[in-house]
């Protein structure tokens, strides 16, 4: 039977052609990303350039490269009036937009750039959000504003397969890119749920000193497995990559945690509000799982910097309530 390709999708889904236009634009640039990191070995693309981001990290060949290649295939749709991307300071502006133009896109060109030297999984991350203003020149606050008024979200993970994860709405969609039609088909007729419970975590145990009090009780719970209170064995993982990470977490269930730590220069943890904890966290609860950033759903956080950074748990709905309730009483 032929499968239903992304386009055939989204219209299904009620999108505005403005929402369609920036996903199908997305997916096309991604297509060429996938070449682009199949190909790196072999054009001298894996190690670091001489460059830094505005986060003082050292950027990847491969994380410029990907940037620019987004930016300048998302300058080219009508529908975007700004973009906010991990790679660039200030917000861009599209100057081909519509006078109507009222959509930001927000994106981590490469997200889990410290596995593109091993051949690990990485991925794009993206957010699409609806600003109150059309005016000419959208500032941050414009941006920070409408970020809870999401209008889709999604990653691509160039893994083994290339996948997308997308939601316009309410459900969860994947698809998987076609080598011979080079287009994206559905891979799991459109609904893809989150198991509620999970045995589970994904976590870097290498800074379990800098933990806040919640994560060190939840984890030693976990660790404690049938001799605990938990009753049953957790097993771990850590791809030290966010799209692998939550993409195992959409497939056989667990909990994500990336937490505020006692560590100069990550009092808010690593992750990115714009466009890694927003976005994924649309995904996860559209799944029917949860996402909060200590005792708050991070859909509701009110940023006040495009680049600011978030603690974040996400994943199965139990194991989240469990931490939620730990930080409602231990903090
Ligand atoms: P990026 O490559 O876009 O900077 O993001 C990397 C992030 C995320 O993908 C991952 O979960 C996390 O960094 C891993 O951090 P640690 O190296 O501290 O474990
Ligand atoms: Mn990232
Ligand atoms: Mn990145």
């Amino acid at each position: 039977m032929q499968k239903q390709t992304l386009k055939d999708w989204i219209k299904g889904q009620g999108a505005s052609k403005g929402v369609s236009d920036i996903l199908l634009t997305i997916a096309s640039s991604c297509t060429g990303i996938a070449k682009i990191v199949n190909d790196a070995p072999l054009d001298g693309l894996i190690g670091a350039s001489s460059q830094t981001n505005v986060q003082g990290e050292v950027q990847k060949d491969l994380d410029i490269i990907t940037n620019d290649l987004m930016v300048a295939d998302l300058l080219t749709v009508s529908s975007v009036s700004a973009m906010v991307s991990e790679e660039i300071d200030e917000v861009i502006q599209n100057s081909n937009k519509s006078e109507n133009a009222n959509l930001a896109v927000c994106f981590d060109p490469l997200d889990g750039s410290s596995n593109i030297d091993n051949n690990g999984i990485i991925g794009t991350i993206f957010s699409v959000l609806e600003l109150a203003s059309n005016s000419k020149n959208i500032t941050s606050s414009d941006v920070l504003s409408a970020s809870r008024n999401q209008k889709a979200a999604g990653y691509f993970i160039y893994g083994p397969a290339c996948l997308l994860m997308v939601s316009v709405g309410n459900k969860v969609a994947m698809f998987a890119l076609s080598e011979k039609q080079q287009q994206f088909l559905l891979v799991d007729g459109g609904d893809v749920s989150i198991a509620k419970q999970s045995n589970e975590f994904a976590i870097n145990m290498s800074y379990q000193r800098f933990w806040d009090s919640a994560i060190a009780k939840y984890i030693e719970q976990c660790l404690l497995g049938e001799q605990g209170k938990r009753k049953k064995n957790f097993n771990m993982r850590w791809a030290g990559s966010m799209v692998a990470d939550v993409h195992r977490i959409f497939m056989h269930g667990g909990v994500f945690i990336y937490p505020s730590m006692d560590k100069k220069g990550s009092e808010n943890g690593k992750l990115r509000f714009l466009y890694e904890a927003n976005p994924m966290a649309m995904l996860v609860e559209n799944a029917g799982g949860m996402a909060i950033s200590n005792s708050l759903p991070i859909r509701e956080i009110r940023a006040t910097n495009i680049h600011q950074r978030v603690p974040v748990v996400l994943g199965s709905s139990q194991e989240v309530e469990i931490l939620l309730n730990l930080y409602q009483n231990t903090q």
